[in-house]
């Protein structure tokens, strides 16, 4: 849900009452931009791709996780990595990911996995091995791998 504040039409450029009757409309162009393209559709969705449906790698910068602290290199070698593989995946920063005093702390939305102590050279190889190779850096996944004996 999005709210959008409109100029009021009904107020001049001195935030004048305007005398009644006689609304500025054109002060509504977004509106009727808006209108177009969400509810009449006669007007094409001026985006390609959803961005909400583009998978993400999240780093905690919270400061409730106090090991997250050192959260910067682990995005930059995030970004690096990305960007060497050609990936089309957002690195970004977020709030809390549920997985408090164990970071740094990553997740990837695209199969959500979460990773805990990520290091920077962790970071890289969760790129490499995981997003690349589709096999998850077990020794940092959380909740923990448990490996089986066979
Ligand atoms: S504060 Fe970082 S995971 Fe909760």
């Amino acid at each position: 849900m999005m709210n959008l504040f409109l100029p009021n039409p009904f107020l001049g450029e001195d935030e004048d009452l305007l005398p009644e009757g006689k609304p500025q409309l054109e002060k509504l162009g977004l509106y009727q931009e808006l209108r177009e393209i969400y509810v009449q559709g006669t007007r094409p969705i001026p985006f390609e791709d959803n961005p909400l449906k583009r998978p993400y790698l999240a780093v905690c910068r919270s400061s409730r996780c106090y090991p997250s602290r050192n959260w910067e290199p682990v995005v930059e070698a995030l970004q690096t990595a990305v960007k060497a593989a050609g990936l089309d995946v957002y690195v970004m920063t977020s709030g809390c990911l549920e997985v408090c005093k164990l970071g740094p702390v990553v997740h990837y939305s695209g199969d959500r996995t979460w990773y805990t102590r990520v290091t920077p050279d962790t970071a890289t190889r969760i790129v490499q091995q995981h997003l690349v190779q589709g096999n998850p850096v077990s020794e940092n996944q959380y909740p923990p791998v448990v490996q089986s004996a066979n």
